[in-house]
């Protein structure tokens, strides 16, 4: 399908309730799929729910739970979230729906027919927080830096897929862009270790975890976490797991593929950038456009952790700030891409100072000065709006850089109306003070326009607040 944008997200463990990080990816996934619809592409965001595998039997079994109860649950606490952040995903997949464990095991079975999974015995270090097994060389002191836990030694027989015999094309196409790794700091990290890595079959069973999908050839085991969540990405699309739907790829469901832009975390590059393509590869199937890797937040320069007690709860974020507070909080925080640093009293202020004084003060002030004038806005008339440099930001996914390019504006509208003083103009010069303000009213057109994606909530109001003249609420509460 030509004009078309599939976006994708990493579907979220349910073996906890959702936190920032996984509102962070969400939300800039929501921006880009709101961006592209209105730049008139078809698009597709899918979203969904990774459910299987030892983590979440464990939790299940701590709190007591029949494990399908258990992720029923909290699957609806990321839905719930996604309804509360004002994200609008074309589909939400849980990895325990029926249609795609079936799929999951048509790929297997296809896979294993091939001869590309086979048994053998698998021997590693295993890391139950990241699903993965590790290197040595990963470590530090013996520990996952992620979960900063030690790593299971673990050696059984097990089904196998072959990864060594992939490496070389792998590079190439990373190398070319075909299978683009954004940004390039994280290209060259991948390439890296690509180079100074041998990579070994991995195993993709696990014989001691029930709550997983049931190998087709070997119902001893189950799927291997990584393996039953990856296919996630074309099962959320309406694949079967049959090759013929793409070898007619005419048909309606696989229109969407390959995806524009894969969206992750750090973490979890390694594993998108390996085992994902290698399964395609065996499949014969188009790869990524693109993956790109987010930062992750962090709160007074830490980690967030129980412990720590600096966790920033998103819940709490929503409360304080609103829908619109909390996605712009969210992407301004620092540039998409790197880490990001954040405090609660840092977004209280931010809030206060962009939102409160910056946005709504500028809107209140254009409404008021226009009621008191009668002055007729100009700009109830649609004008098609496009700018090159805003496109550019967004197009590189400079969120955040984007979103500084309409406060330079919001910023500088403020201090024009200061110094123009255009309620003393409209005494005694009214041809001066239609001048001002109707660049002040282009100008927010203009801000609701390209706040689209970002604050629909927020763009909208103003565009209503200009078609009738009137603000009928504060747009943001300073807050102390
Ligand atoms: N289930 C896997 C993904 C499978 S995709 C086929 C997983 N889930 S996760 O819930 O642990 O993480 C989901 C996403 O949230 C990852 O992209 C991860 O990087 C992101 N984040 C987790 N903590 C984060 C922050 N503190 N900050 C930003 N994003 C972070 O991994």
């Amino acid at each position: 399908m030509k004009n078309k944008f599939f976006i994708t997200t990493p579907i979220y463990y349910v073996n906890a309730k959702p936190h920032i990080g996984h509102a962070y990816t969400s939300v800039a996934a929501d921006i880009l799929a709101r961006w592209n619809k209105q730049q008139d592409r078809k698009t597709f965001l899918l979203m969904g729910t990774d459910e299987h595998g030892l983590k979440i039997q464990k939790k299940a079994e701590e709190a007591e739970k029949d494990p399908q109860q258990f992720v029923d649950e909290i699957a609806e606490e990321f839905k719930s979230l996604c309804g509360k952040l004002n994200i609008n995903y074309d589909n939400f997949i849980r990895t325990t729906d029926k249609k795609h464990k079936e799929a999951v095991q048509k790929v297997l079975q296809s896979l294993y027919d091939k001869g590309v999974i086979y048994k053998g015995t698998y021997e590693g270090l295993y890391c139950v927080g990241c699903e993965q097994f590790k290197n040595k060389s990963d470590l530090v002191d013996g520990k996952c830096p992620e979960h900063n836990i030690k790593p299971e030694i673990i050696k059984e027989e097990s089904y196998l897929l072959k990864m060594e015999e992939i490496q070389s094309r792998l590079i190439e196409k990373i190398e070319s862009d075909e299978f683009k790794i954004a940004p390039q700091k994280r290209k060259n990290e991948i390439l890296s270790f690509l180079e100074n890595n041998k990579l070994k079959d991995i195993s993709i069973s696990r014989k001691n975890v029930s709550w997983g999908i049931p190998l087709p050839f070997d119902k001893k085991y189950t799927t291997y976490v990584w393996v039953d969540a990856f296919l996630n990405y074309l099962t959320g699309i309406g694949w079967n797991g049959s090759s013929e739907q793409f070898a007619f790829s005419g048909l309606s469901e696989m229109k969407w593929w390959p995806p524009d832009i894969q969206l992750i975390g750090k973490d979890i590059l390694r594993v998108h950038a390996t085992i994902w393509p290698a399964i395609l590869i065996h499949l014969g199937i188009e790869l990524p456009k693109q993956i790109f890797v987010h930062g992750h937040i962090l709160s007074g320069g830490k980690k967030m952790s129980k412990t720590l007690g600096n966790v920033i709860g998103i819940d709490e974020m929503l409360k304080k700030f609103g829908t619109d507070g909390t996605r712009y909080l969210l992407m301004s925080a620092g540039s998409f891409g790197e880490d990001i640093d954040m405090t609660m009293e840092r977004m209280a202020e931010k809030y206060n100072a962009d939102l409160a004084n910056g946005l709504g003060n500028l809107t209140s002030r254009i409404l008021k000065l226009s009621s008191i004038s009668n002055f007729q806005f100009l700009v109830s008339i649609q004008l098609p709006i496009s700018d090159k440099q805003f496109s550019k930001k967004i197009n590189q996914l400079k969120l955040d850089k984007a979103l500084e390019y309409i406060w330079k504006v919001v910023r500088e509208d403020n201090k024009y109306i200061e110094e123009n003083k255009p309620w003393e103009l409209v005494k005694t010069d009214r041809k001066k003070f239609e001048k001002i303000m109707e660049k002040l009213a282009l100008d927010l057109y203009v801000i609701s326009e390209l706040l689209i994606p970002f604050m629909p909530e927020t763009s909208e109001k103003i565009k209503e607040a200009l078609k009738t003249e009137k603000l009928n609420e504060v747009l943001f509460k300073r807050i102390k």
